[in-house]
């Protein structure tokens, strides 16, 4: 998508959600805002109170026609859900996998990539050496909801959780993961899979990713069990560039390619319709950290990163790139960091650095 030279005021819903969600989405805000009236344009915001004290007192995380409601809106802008006093299947099931599934955001795109000045804990290397980004599929697979609990309570209480993978749902992020690598400078693509065990749903997988990759001649790919991949992506991350994985690998993958990067506080996430037909959703992949919620102190960057996808969804590359210049120049210059990078700041002291850097 892009915009003209015509100034544009974008409708953003906002779900700040629960534990840090509501701290990290505060200090992102006025960033946001003045990235995109740097570049000519602004921000409304819509913001909906949902979440789990929103369920505690109406036993709902959002109301019924939650999905109407944000339907109309340009994009959505998500701090994080979940909330001891709640089951998370409660939480994170009622919220935002329905506007995942709802919206056919089937791309879950998760870069993560080593910020200037930040040293990653295992690789010890900076900058060029961890370059990743993960294509998540994220509508179907293990995230379905199939399946059940039997005999509950007795001795011989078995569950089932059933994945269910299509020939259509696997192409469709093939094809979006193979186009993606074309993009990129090195045009590499891992394939995650586990045909080794699983020989249905990832010998299909296997089988369509082969059928796509047949039409991108110029982009090199290989598939690697998801242990392996696991163990490659701490061992030798420099052979590795786009990797596109199903919807449980992806989700474990990405925690594993956050923490090599320095810090799960920095990492975003984009669920992306990319028929255009919904909105899609950009959210920090971290969850609502009740462990420090209300100190202050959470790392914003992952939000702030994750509403700079969303700018250049919006069409706004422009704004996408200053704000990771300023998060860069801020985070190089090695003053101001949150403790989760070693550093005493607060959210609100960071946040303050990055917009002085803007
Ligand atoms: P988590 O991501 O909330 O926290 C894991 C660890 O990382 C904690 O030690 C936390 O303090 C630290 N951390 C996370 N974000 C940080 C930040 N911005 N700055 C500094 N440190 C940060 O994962 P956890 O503990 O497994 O889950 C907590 C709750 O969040 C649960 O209810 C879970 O279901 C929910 N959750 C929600 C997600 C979402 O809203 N998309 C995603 C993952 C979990
Ligand atoms: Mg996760």
């Amino acid at each position: 998508m892009t915009t003209g030279e015509r100034k544009r005021e974008f409708q953003i819903a906002l779900i700040p959600g629960d534990g840090i969600g509501p701290e990290v989405v505060e200090a992102t805000i006025p960033i946001l805002e003045k990235v995109v009236r740097k570049v000519g344009h602004s921000i409304t915001w819509r913001e909906f109170p949902w979440g789990c004290d929103y369920f505690l007192a109406t036993g709902r995380m959002m109301p019924e026609d939650g999905l109407e409601r944000l339907r109309p809106l340009d994009a959505i802008l998500l701090g994080a859900i979940g909330s001891p006093g709640v089951p998370d299947y409660i939480s994170v099931g009622g919220l935002i996998l329905p506007i995942r599934r709802g919206f056919d955001q089937y791309v879950n795109l998760r870069p993560m990539r080593t910020l200037p000045g930040v040293e990653s804990p295992l690789v010890r290397r900076t900058g060029s050496d961890l370059d990743l980004i993960c294509v998540r599929e994220n509508s179907e697979g293990e995230y379905v909801g199939k399946g059940g609990r039997h005999e509950i309570g007795s001795a011989e209480e078995w569950a089932e959780q059933t994945a269910v993978f299509t020939r259509r749902g696997i192409a469709r992020i093939v094809r979006f993961a193979f186009e993606l690598a074309s993009r990129r400078p090195r045009r590499l693509l891992a394939s995650a899979t586990k045909s080794n065990a699983l020989q249905y749903s990832m010998v299909l997988w296997d089988e369509v990713v082969e059928e796509v990759a047949s039409r991108y001649p110029h982009v090199e790919w290989r598939p690697y069990h998801v242990d392996a991949l696991a163990a490659r992506m701490v061992s030798h991350p420099d052979t590795l560039d786009l990797i596109v994985a199903s919807n449980l690998f992806g989700d474990i993958l990405t925690d594993l390619g956050a923490a090599l990067t320095g810090s799960l506080g920095l990492a975003p996430g984009a669920n992306l319709n990319p028929d255009g037909q919904y909105p899609s959703m950009f959210e920090p992949i971290h969850g609502s950290a009740p462990d420090i919620a209300g100190t202050g102190t959470a790392n914003p960057i992952g939000t702030l990163w994750a509403g700079a996808l969303m700018l250049d969804h919006l069409g706004l590359r422009e704004a996408h790139d200053q704000l990771l210049g300023a998060i860069g120049r801020v985070l190089a210059a090695g003053t101001i960091r949150t403790p989760d990078l070693g550093g005493s700041a607060r959210t609100s002291e960071l946040a303050t650095a990055i917009t002085a850097e803007l």
